[in-house]
């Protein structure tokens, strides 16, 4: 079968499922991951023989496709920040805006070498082997509560040539952090039960669970639980960083404020939502 050939099947099989872009998407993706043709060759390289062996692999992609699995599973990895990161169902696949809350922390992080920071809740590790990667000279910590995300968290930092510690814990647990930090950083679970209805079956039939989901009645548990862990655990002059439920923008400033944090700074993304947050002691 030519390329060309595969596309117009492709196209058939998902084009129910998912709107056209994506589906465009993807097959650059798959094309670029398996036969190691760029976007451009997809358009002038249509007439390129795809062998059985390769084209058997492709359909089997597709079948996956049309189950809803994110692609970054099937692939087994996917680009954060402009690094490579491995991803599996123990894993959230790193979002874009995980990407804005880091260069934040990076335009604001202390300018003192060897800063030290921690990264709560590290599923792939996106965030601490980012930051390694941007901010070389600061000292990186990650937990989780996850064996195995820890598990792929260390490959990923093996992949990426960077020395990050990572920390089998539950943050909310009794049990004390022993350093301290100049920074620490979370992106918790933070989605509600009664917000299940707007995630998507890709998301919501792959993803991890323990990554994702909080109770309808104190969906700020992971905000509360840091905040009160950062007061012994955040240096003189320390920041904390946190992702956000788009919605609780206005309940976490407060719960930060009323814990006696300064300086609660509220960051829109790109697509302006209420999505980080930022406060020192
Ligand atoms: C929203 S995911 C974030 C993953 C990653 N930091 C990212 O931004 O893509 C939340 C992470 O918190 C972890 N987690 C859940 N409960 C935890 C707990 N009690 N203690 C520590 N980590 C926990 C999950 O395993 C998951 O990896």
């Amino acid at each position: 079968m030519k390329l060309n050939d595969f596309r117009t099947f492709f196209n058939k099989e998902l084009e129910n499922i998912y709107p056209k872009k994506e589906i465009d998407t993807f097959f650059f993706r798959i094309i670029e991951a398996k036969m190691k043709l760029d976007t451009t060759a997809v358009f002038t390289k249509g007439d390129t023989k795809i062998t059985d062996k390769k084209l058997a692999e492709l359909t089997i992609i597709t079948e996956r496709l049309k189950t809803e699995e994110p692609l970054q599973y099937i692939l087994g990895n996917t680009e954060f920040y402009g690094y490579n990161f491995e991803v599996n169902p123990n894993v959230l696949i790193p979002r874009p805006e995980t990407e804005e809350l880091i260069t934040w922390i990076k335009t604001s992080y202390l300018e003192n070498t060897n800063v030290k920071i921690l990264d709560i809740g590290t599923g792939s590790g996106c965030i601490p082997i980012t930051i390694k990667k941007e901010i070389p000279s600061a000292n990186v910590f990650a937990l989780d509560i996850s064996k195995k995300a820890i598990e792929t968290a260390k490959k990923n930092a093996e992949n990426n040539n960077v020395d990050v510690t990572f920390l089998l814990h539950d943050i909310l647990s009794e049990k004390k952090l022993e350093s301290t930090f100049d920074i620490i950083v979370s992106n918790p679970p933070y989605v509600r039960n009664l917000e299940k209805k707007e995630i998507k079956n890709n998301v919501l039939n792959n993803e991890p669970h323990l990554a994702l989901f909080v109770a309808d009645n104190n969906p700020l548990i992971f905000y509360k639980r840091i905040a009160d862990v950062a007061k012994y655990a955040l240096n003189a002059n320390g920041i904390l960083f946190f992702e956000i439920n788009q919605y609780l923008g206005k309940e976490t400033k407060e719960m930060l404020i009323s814990k006696g944090y300064k300086n609660v700074i509220l960051k829109q993304d790109l697509f302006g939502n209420d999505r980080m947050i930022k406060a020192n002691l």
